[in-house]
């Protein structure tokens, strides 16, 4: 993130004596990513952050592959995946490769009875239903229909849902996870020309310090594997941090549509990037306005990518039978677009209240166990005409 936050309080100046008010030091910890190249933080905790008490059972919780090169356009039917208490196991690991993993969550409950970090990957959650609030050791993130929640690999979170009807995308990114370069001047500061500004992030608040012993389940991801360890004091103790890793929100109806006379190409929705990945936000927005423009995409061949759209809301101008909740898969080497009539339907039309995520990956995706129950199994079809 390329804004400088703090919350709390801090000492003037870093890596001297913090004094707490009933005597000895506070713990400073810094919080960075990339080696010391990558953006960091510096916190001071009530406690040392090393205190570990125990370290129970360690559980593979590798996405189960099904296809592991695949060529087969696809649709999954992402409400299918069956709703679960616990948030962790809630989350389905759908499309994957190793650089990122895209699952779908229907989780009925709080995480509230342990903790959770990812220790290899950036976590992007997309909200499609639900509200509640992101707890993390650095602030807290209230988030509603639309948002999408960034948090920083080793982020210790837990996360409150207002009711148990929630259904969430997400993504775990093996590389860091970025604003688009080409929006942001040489300080960072978001361009004129960038779809969003940095007043619609949604920045950590309410910093909760818990000076707490005890017993403390810490629920960490790293290679595949759920490593519980029992920590000895309550791991949101920081009095006070500041830097540029921290989680943040931006909702999607907060990004404004780039248009034009004809027909736009994707990287014009573009929301974040990586390495490996981009991800692309399709907003209401107004059509092409040449007299002749065809607004519908034409065909295309992202030969050396593969495509993932989930579909939010309204109704997708380039697709027959897609609903909210729908995945479709088009895997690079091979030409996709718009179904057959949706070319012709486009023309005239003068704006789209379609709403979709889409995630293009550098590498091919290999599909697991859990999509193949809820893929349709004839959307490599649906162009056929006559
Ligand atoms: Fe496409």
């Amino acid at each position: 993130m390329p804004i400088y936050h703090k919350l709390g309080k801090i000492p003037p100046k870093r890596h001297t004596i913090f004094e707490k008010p009933g005597g000895g030091l506070y713990y400073e910890q810094l919080f960075g990513t990339v080696g010391f190249d990558g953006m960091s933080s510096l916190l001071y905790q009530i406690h040392r952050p090393t205190m570990i008490r125990a370290i129970g059972e360690a559980i593979d919780v590798s996405p189960v592959i099904a296809v592991a090169k695949n060529i087969h356009p696809r649709k999954l039917l992402g409400f299918e995946v069956p709703a679960k208490a616990d948030y962790l196991e809630s989350r389905t690991p759908l499309l994957v490769n190793s650089d990122i993993h895209i699952g779908l969550a229907a989780p009925q409950s709080s995480l509230r009875n342990y903790f959770y970090k990812n220790a290899d990957a950036d976590e992007l959650l997309f909200i499609h239903r639900g509200t509640g609030t992101l707890r993390t050791l650095l602030g807290n993130i209230p988030f509603e229909y639309g948002d999408y929640l960034l948090i920083p690999r080793g982020m210790i979170y837990q996360i409150d849902f207002d009711t148990a009807d929630n259904r969430l995308l997400y993504a775990e990114s093996f590389h860091p996870i970025y604003t688009p370069k080409r929006y942001r001047n040489w300080f960072g500061q978001l361009l004129e020309h960038s779809p969003f500004c940095e007043r619609d992030y949604k920045l950590p608040q309410d910093l909760e310090t818990h000076d707490e012993k005890g017993e403390f389940l810490l629920k960490v991801k790293k290679q595949g594997i759920l490593h519980q360890l029992v920590y000895n004091t309550h791991p949101f103790d920081v009095v006070g941090w500041d830097g540029y890793n921290f989680p943040y929100g931006f909702s999607i109806h907060n990004f404004e549509p780039i248009t034009g006379r004809v027909h736009q190409p994707p990287p014009v929705h573009q929301t974040f990037e990586t390495k490996a990945f981009v991800v692309c936000s399709f907003c209401p927005r107004m059509y092409d306005y040449h007299p002749r423009a065809i607004p519908a995409p034409y065909n295309h061949s992202n030969i050396d990518s593969d495509e993932v759209l989930y579909y939010v809301d309204g109704d997708f101008m380039s697709r027959n039978n897609i609903a909210a909740g729908h995945i479709s898969l088009h895997p690079g080497g091979i030409p996709h677009g718009p179904h057959p009539g949706a070319y012709e339907r486009s023309i005239g039309k003068t704006s789209t209240e379609e709403l979709a995520v889409m995630i293009d990956t550098f590498k091919p995706l290999m599909v697991t166990e859990a999509a193949l129950k809820i893929d349709d199994g004839v959307y490599y079809q649906s162009w056929l005409e006559g």
